[in-house]
């Protein structure tokens, strides 16, 4: 029993996923004997709404200076962050010499549209080694945890934000209402507030359980943020579905009163109280999707490798540890897995040790299959491929099932 983060309610999980190491923790041989576990577990409040974890990681085992996350990996991502900048500056972005705050700035993959357009603009970002990466590209960062202290020192020393900004880090946050009081403090009376994460509709309709680890405290949907947001009297104002991370949802949030409320907010309500998001018994389903999922891509691969086959993975993401520590998928299974970042490579995935390669090992070997653990990425990795699939390659998928996919010719 533990109890809710947003409002006490006491909570049991409502499905385990095991042992789990941390999801970006990918480590060397020598590390491995002292490699951290936890209980992966996953709750429902019947209260407010809100899933989360139920045990929680301490953040500075998870973000610190040699965090392996790097935003700037994908081009799909860097164009989406060029958009997301510019439709700030469009909409909220009126009055002269405005301020920026972004929190979880990360290697500068948002803000550095705003620095090159010298707007005034701080990144708070605890991992010392993406922190720096954004300075490179102009950013401003300060290398900190965001919460109430942090706000209240950079409005003393910066004055109000008009815009405060997050993309894949506020659901990242367990101390959410400490965050919410330097948001609060923070923010002009006009000022907005705008965050985009990965959205649990999307979770629940694609079933992509792999978006459940240690970073990902909780998952949101506008019911549970609105109960949250009340009690700091602010409200969504604007909700925006987005495809990035396998389904993303962009909210703007605001002073209650202060902007019109857009009516795709009522809208996407609605479709959340069709979808169930705020029934017990649509994770109970949730669950048992999962558990199909994992019997059948271990079924997969185990068939794959009886038949001699080369299969490999394709991505190194946090979500894979997930889905390779859940599914009891090892080297024996996949044989390496590819990606490109420097910092992963020669590194082993955590949990169940498979080795990372740097991506010409997978362009140079003649792999049969590729698990494509960067799922979200799909459309341009498939679109990459060519070659892969041309010489008899096949992508192997499970969100949203567990699938062999057709050659894709661009
Ligand atoms: N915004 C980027 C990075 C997301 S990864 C993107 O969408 O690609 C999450 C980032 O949040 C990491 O860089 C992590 O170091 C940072 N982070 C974690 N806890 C934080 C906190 N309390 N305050 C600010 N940043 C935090
Ligand atoms: P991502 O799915 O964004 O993240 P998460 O860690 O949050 O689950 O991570 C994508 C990973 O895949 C990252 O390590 C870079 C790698 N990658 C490739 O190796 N090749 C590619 O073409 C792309 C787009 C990503």
């Amino acid at each position: 029993m533990s109890r809710c983060l947003i409002c006490q309610t006491e909570m049991t999980p409502f499905m385990s996923f095991g042992q789990m190491p941390i999801a970006n923790g990918f480590l060397t041989p020598d590390a491995f004997e002292q490699e951290y576990f936890f209980d992966l577990q996953v709750g429902f409040c019947h209260h407010c709404s809100m899933v989360q974890l139920t045990e929680l990681v301490e953040p500075e085992k998870l973000f610190h200076d040699h965090y392996a996350y790097f935003s700037s990996m994908s081009v799909q991502m860097a164009q989406h962050f060029a958009q997301f900048a510019q439709m700030v500056r469009e909409r909220y972005l009126s009055v002269t010499d405005p301020l920026v705050v972004e929190i979880g700035s990360n290697d500068g993959i948002l803000l550095r549209h705003f620095a090159k357009a010298g707007i005034r603009h701080i990144g708070v970002e605890p991992s010392a080694n993406v922190a720096e990466a954004g300075r490179a590209h102009g950013v401003n960062a300060i290398v900190r945890f965001f919460d109430e202290e942090t706000a209240e020192e950079l409005y003393n020393s910066h004055g109000p934000a008009d815009v405060l900004l997050g993309a894949n880090v506020i659901c990242h946050l367990p101390n959410i209402h400490s965050v919410m009081r330097g948001v609060q403090m923070l923010l002009k009376d006009e000022g907005v507030f705008i965050f985009e994460e990965p959205y649990l509709g999307d979770i629940v309709q694609k079933n992509a359980y792999d978006q459940i680890y240690d970073e990902h405290v909780f998952y949101f949907s506008l019911h549970s943020l609105q109960n949250l947001f009340r009690q700091y009297e602010m409200e969504i104002i604007d909700a925006m579905p987005q495809p990035v991370h396998g389904g993303s949802m962009r909210y703007v949030v605001a002073r209650q009163g202060m902007w019109p409320i857009q009516p795709n907010v009522s809208e996407h309500l609605a479709r959340e109280t069709a979808l169930g998001l705020m029934h017990a018994s649509t994770y109970e389903q949730f669950k048992q999707r999962v558990y199909r999922s994992r019997e059948e891509l271990h079924a997969l691969l185990s068939e794959l490798r009886r038949n001699g086959k080369r299969v490999v993975g394709y991505g190194a993401t946090s979500k894979s540890t997930t889905v390779t520590n859940f599914c009891g998928i090892g080297p024996e299974l996949v044989e390496y897995i590819s990606d490109t970042t420097t910092g992963k490579h020669g590194k082993y995935s955590p949990g169940v040790h498979i080795p990372v390669v740097p991506y010409e090992h997978f362009c140079q070997d003649d792999n049969d299959y590729a698990l494509l653990f960067a799922w979200n990425h799909g459309d341009e990795i498939i679109a990459k491929e060519q070659v892969f699939q041309k010489q008899g390659g096949r992508f192997i998928v499970y969100v949203p099932s567990v699938d062999v996919l057709d050659c894709v010719e661009v």
